[in-house]
Order: structure tokens, then C-alpha cells, then sequence
């Protein structure tokens, strides 16, 4: 059970957000709205929500789970590997210390890269996408903080998407929500999956909080997939944050 979530205020110039989308920059007003309607999801979820302040310098800030991996025993702290997203990190890292003992936080450190939107936890497993944003030498730190407080890793190839959950979600149960270039992956072959068609391949990036699969808004496909296998949904509007390249699962620290 998730008891607590960390999320972060847009930033007032998140249209300077890095987007590979061709969707028109956020508007910051919308974006406030459906960050509290993202606020009110968790909480429905029944999470406790810690809102950082937003950060002006940074307009990729409210992308948090980039930032850090947390489980019981360890919050391991991230090298963004986008060079504008290095420095988000250490307000994260602030709050975490409210939650987590001084020697139970560690730190990818460069040449090592890592966003914590390539990992995918499964049970004391996690999987971690060597991307574009997080490279083997990061992996390899993160393995090693992740063996010395008893839980084990593997990474997953990935060639196309952003990030290993831009078209993954693990939703408990070995049930996994799969899109693109993670249909039939050989290093996911152990799953019962929902597979995402391409022209709804933003909706995989889902997650469970709870019991519950919260969803982008607009899906109707992949929302009916979900429940047909005794999910309840919930659909969260998160158009402005698809605009550049983010989701349901970077907006929030989920532990
Ligand atoms: N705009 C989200 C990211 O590229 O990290």
C-alpha cells in the first residue's frame, strides 16, 4: 500500500518543457488545474500528497519521478540524464529526509545516468530501461545500491520511447499494460499483459495506487481492457503534461 505521494507545482515557464510531442506548448493555467485534479486522484487513492514548491529554473520540475526511486529500505536519488533536469533532485531529496534515515538514501553519481522513469518496480524486482536518459553505468549504481538493501534489478533494451513506463505499467498480479516497442519484448516475456494499441500508446503510462488504475482522460479502449480483468479505473485529465512528454506516472513519488 502507498501511503504517501510527493508531487511538485508546474513550473510558471513549463511551456520550456522538453517535448518530442507535436500537441502545442502547456498552457501553465490548465496545467495548475489538472495537476489538482491529479492531487485529488491520489488522495481518492487514499495517499497522503506533499506538494513541493514549484521551481521557476526548471521547467520539467513537476516530473518528479525522475528524480528518485523509493522503496522500504532505500530512496536512491537520481542523475537526470537530460542536462536542463539536473539540479531537481536536491529539493526531492529534501523532502525524502523527512521520510527516510541518512543511511538509507543513496546517490547515482556521474558518468552514471538515471530517470526514474525507467524503472519499473515489480514486487523487490525492478526493471530499468537503458534509454536515452539513463545509461549502463547508472544502472550499474543502482544495482548496487539496490543489492545492498536487499532487493535485485535487470534492465530492459529499449530503442523508441522516452522512458521504460512511456509505454509500460505494471498493474500488480504479473498483469502488464504494454505498448509499442514493448509488445512481446524478450526481457518482459513473463507477464500477463494488456496489449495497447499504437494510436493509444500514451495510455499505457498508467498507474495502480491502491487497487486502483488511475488513467489519462480520453482512452475509452484501454479503460474497458482494464476493468474487463476486474480493475477499477479511474481517468485523470493530463493532456497539458502530454504536451511534453510527460504522464500519469512522472507526476508524482509514490511510496
Ligand atoms: N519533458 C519531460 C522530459 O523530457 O523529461
Amino acid at each position: 500500500m502507498f501511503k504517501h505521494a510527493i508531487v511538485r507545482t508546474p513550473s510558471p515557464n513549463i511551456s520550456e518543457g522538453i517535448t518530442s510531442a507535436s500537441l502545442g506548448k502547456p498552457v501553465y493555467e490548465a496545467a495548475l488545474t489538472q495537476h489538482a485534479g491529479y492531487i485529488a486522484a491520489l488522495e481518492s487513492c487514499g495517499v497522503t500528497v506533499h506538494v513541493l514548491k514549484a521551481e521557476p529554473g526548471y521547467p520539467d520540475a513537476c516530473f518528479v519521478e525522475d528524480t528518485a526511486v523509493l522503496a522500504e529500505r532505500v530512496a536512491i536519488i537520481t542523475n537526470p540524464g537530460a542536462p536542463t533536469r539536473k539540479g531537481e533532485e536536491e529539493t526531492v531529496e529534501a523532502a525524502l529526509r523527512d521520510f527516510y534515515p541518512g543511511d538509507h538514501i543513496e546517490h547515482i553519481a556521474a558518468p552514471g545516468t538515471l530517470e526514474g522513469g525507467d524503472v519499473m518496480r515489480v514486487g523487490d524486482h525492478f526493471y530499468v530501461g537503458l534509454s536515452a536518459r539513463t545509461n549502463e553505468e547508472g544502472a550499474r549504481q543502482f544495482f548496487h545500491f539496490l543489492g545492498k538493501h536487499g532487493y535485485t534489478g535487470s534492465t530492459v533494451t529499449l530503442h523508441e520511447m522516452l522512458h521504460l513506463k512511456t509505454g509500460l505499467a505494471y498493474l500488480e498480479d504479473n498483469l502488464l499494460l504494454t505498448a509499442g516497442e514493448f509488445i512481446s519484448h524478450p526481457e518482459l516475456v513473463n507477464f500477463r499483459t494488456i496489449l495497447i494499441e499504437m494510436k493509444d500508446a500514451y495510455s499505457a503510462n498508467c498507474i495502480y495506487v491502491n487497487g486502483t488504475v488511475l488513467i489519462p482522460a480520453g482512452y475509452p479502449v484501454t479503460k474497458a481492457k482494464i476493468e474487463a480483468l476486474g480493475l477499477p479505473t479511474r481517468e485523470v485529465e493530463v493532456s497539458e503534461f502530454r504536451k511534453i512528454d510527460g504522464g500519469l506516472s512522472c507526476l508524482s513519488l509514490r511510496f
